[in-house]
């Protein structure tokens, strides 16, 4: 797997490690608990996977709060387990992907508590420390968690430091040379030990532009959107391309970075010589997130919309480079609730909303469960949340005047804990998760049918057709050029909840079709197609084809000149 670009030709499969499969009995998922999995990687055939962080955290932020990058956190297991981990994924021919999070660290990291301890110590100048304003914080930013993004040093007078997550998570000052190094040399001592590359984590917020006092607020908080001044700033790409250089590059590593550029910047981001080889698009999978950001709220999206966001990013992606897609993370709520209504959420509507996304232009990332139809849950009350960011919105909620029953009902759509609950193996105590009494956070009560186990059996589920959509992808065969470096080229229908569009290469066309309406629909073709996969029926040689009720086929074709 060391062709140059072998991140084309792969398939990620996103874990979130405290949920995925707890080794040691403790409730909590663990890294044995991974390598005790490997074979269903295989089975399943991917071949990269990517850990949520695993570093020593106090898990403020579900582990985006790091205190030693150096260490994997005891909850998860040892350096042992990693390094045992990456050697024993790397001999079926898989890669481990780590998180990457630089643009804070956690307040329990050493350097943060020597400069609170020791303001002359060099480790003052590691972070953002500045005077406040008569005792007020510098200015009126909003951490993207809500509140000031500021917080008072305790014992001293008037100063402050900046987090533009939670409290716990101080950003790290880049201006500072020496903290560039700290992080270059970190990120290579990680990718000596054999990764595969990293995800890369709130990245276009490295550098800051401080402006003082109050800024126009946006909000009835009286804060003002963070982004404004800390998003993609002017010479933020001196140091991506300096960390490219010394590290990733040189060890030919898949980087994906969480990062929403305008297109005008994109060829610097995703280009030849860009700073990653690939970067996540926000603009489908954020589209119930109203634009205040406040998602206890729903936007009111349409199909219409969505389709033409995706192949809006399909078309300007595939002009300067490689694309990273995904249906879900860890940041997202399951992918069959959010854009699915309550009446189709199905096994058929799953593998429709499987189709559209496997067979995007770039590497498609696969987050745990997904694969099997995995939901959102319900929970009882406020308390069984542990994400930071969902107990901020629902306090935003309640402040805008909102019901309890409401705002609980807009965590129910969007808390980022939908996606976090326990994976789903067995029909067994929680749902073989785990054999601990009570595990870190709940488990979804529908694990007695949605799980690997019986899906494994039953060659009609959820995960056998991914399992096909896959080996689309990952098995040689006809199709697999267009399916993976194809053109996008939209096909035009006169519907608008039809997502049509085709993969081609000189030889080959692949044609995606997905209705997005719980009505039928008819698609006129232009040739004879074979059928690759579908979630319905398919009758070659007609000129046109009804689609069922969120139906969905992938047809090919040889093209003229290759018969
Ligand atoms: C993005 C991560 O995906 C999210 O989970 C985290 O809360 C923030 N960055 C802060 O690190």
């Amino acid at each position: 797997m060391n062709e140059k670009e072998w991140w084309k030709k792969s398939i990620v499969y996103q874990i979130y490690p405290r949920s995925f499969m707890d080794q040691n009995g403790d409730g909590v998922g663990d890294l044995q608990g991974i390598i005790s999995k490997l074979d269903y990687f295989q089975e399943l055939g991917v071949n990269v996977i990517w850990l949520c962080p695993v570093y020593q955290s106090p898990m403020d932020d579900g582990g985006y709060d790091i205190a030693d990058y150096y260490q994997i956190d005891p909850m998860f297991g040892t350096n042992q387990d990693m390094d045992q981990l990456i050697e024993q994924a790397d001999a079926r021919g898989i890669k481990i992907l780590m998180d990457l999070v630089v643009n804070h660290t956690s307040d329990e990291h050493a350097w943060f508590q020597e400069a609170l301890t020791d303001p002359n110590s060099k480790y003052r100048d590691y972070y953002i420390f500045r005077k406040g304003i008569d005792g007020q914080a510098p200015n009126n930013w909003r951490s993207y968690f809500g509140g000031s993004a500021w917080e008072k040093v305790p014992n001293e007078e008037n100063m402050f430091y900046l987090h533009a997550f939670s409290k716990k998570q101080p950003d790290l000052n880049w201006e500072n040379p020496e903290v560039r190094e700290e992080c270059i040399n970190m990120i290579n001592w990680w990718l000596e030990k054999g990764l595969g590359g990293f995800r890369i984590d709130a990245i276009l917020n490295l550098k800051k532009r401080i402006e003082y006092g109050q800024l126009p607020a946006d909000g009835e908080d009286g804060l003002a959107f963070i982004g404004h001044w800390i998003l993609n700033q002017p010479g933020i790409e001196e140091w991506l391309a300096e960390i490219d250089q010394r590290t990733f590059r040189k060890y030919n590593a898949l980087t994906v970075a969480e990062a929403d550029v305008p297109e005008d910047q994109l060829s610097r981001y995703i280009g030849e010589d860009g700073y990653f080889r690939m970067i996540f698009d926000f603009s489908y999978t954020d589209i119930d997130v109203p634009e205040t950001g406040e998602w206890f709220l729903q936007s009111n999206w349409t199909v219409k919309e969505l389709k033409e966001n995706i192949l809006q990013n399909e078309l300007t992606t595939q002009k300067f480079g490689w694309g990273a897609k995904y249906l879900e993370n860890h940041d997202q709520p399951r992918s069959i609730n959010k854009y699915l209504p309550n009446e189709y959420q199905n096994d058929h509507s799953k593998k429709m909303l499987a189709t559209l996304f496997m067979m995007l232009q770039g590497t498609p990332f696969i987050y745990q469960g997904q694969e099997i139809g995995m939901t959102n849950i319900r929970m009882d009350e406020m308390s069984d949340y542990d994400d930071i960011a969902t107990h901020d919105q629902y306090r935003r909620a309640m402040l805008s005047g909102m019901s309890p029953e409401a705002a609980f009902e807009g965590m129910y759509l969007r808390s980022r804990d939908n996606n976090r609950t326990p994976m789903q193996w067995s029909d067994q105590k929680n749902a073989g998760f785990s054999g601990a009494e009570q595990t870190w956070i709940k488990v979804n009560s529908n694990y007695q049918t949605i799980n690997v186990e019986a899906e494994l059996n039953d060659d009609q589920s959820v995960l056998a057709f991914y399992q096909k959509l896959i080996a689309l992808r990952r098995q040689a065969g006809p199709y697999q050029e267009a399916i993976i470096f194809g053109e996008v080229v939209p096909y035009e229908v006169p519907q608008e909840e039809i997502i049509a569009y085709k993969r081609s290469t000189a030889e080959e066309e692949v044609l995606v079709i997905v209705n997005f309406s719980a009505n039928h629909q008819i698609v006129k073709l232009d040739g004879s197609y074979e059928l690759l996969i579908g979630n319905q029926a398919y009758q070659t040689n007609l000129e046109q084809i009804k689609l069922v009720p969120y139906g969905s086929l992938v047809l090919g074709k040889k093209s003229e000149e290759s018969k």
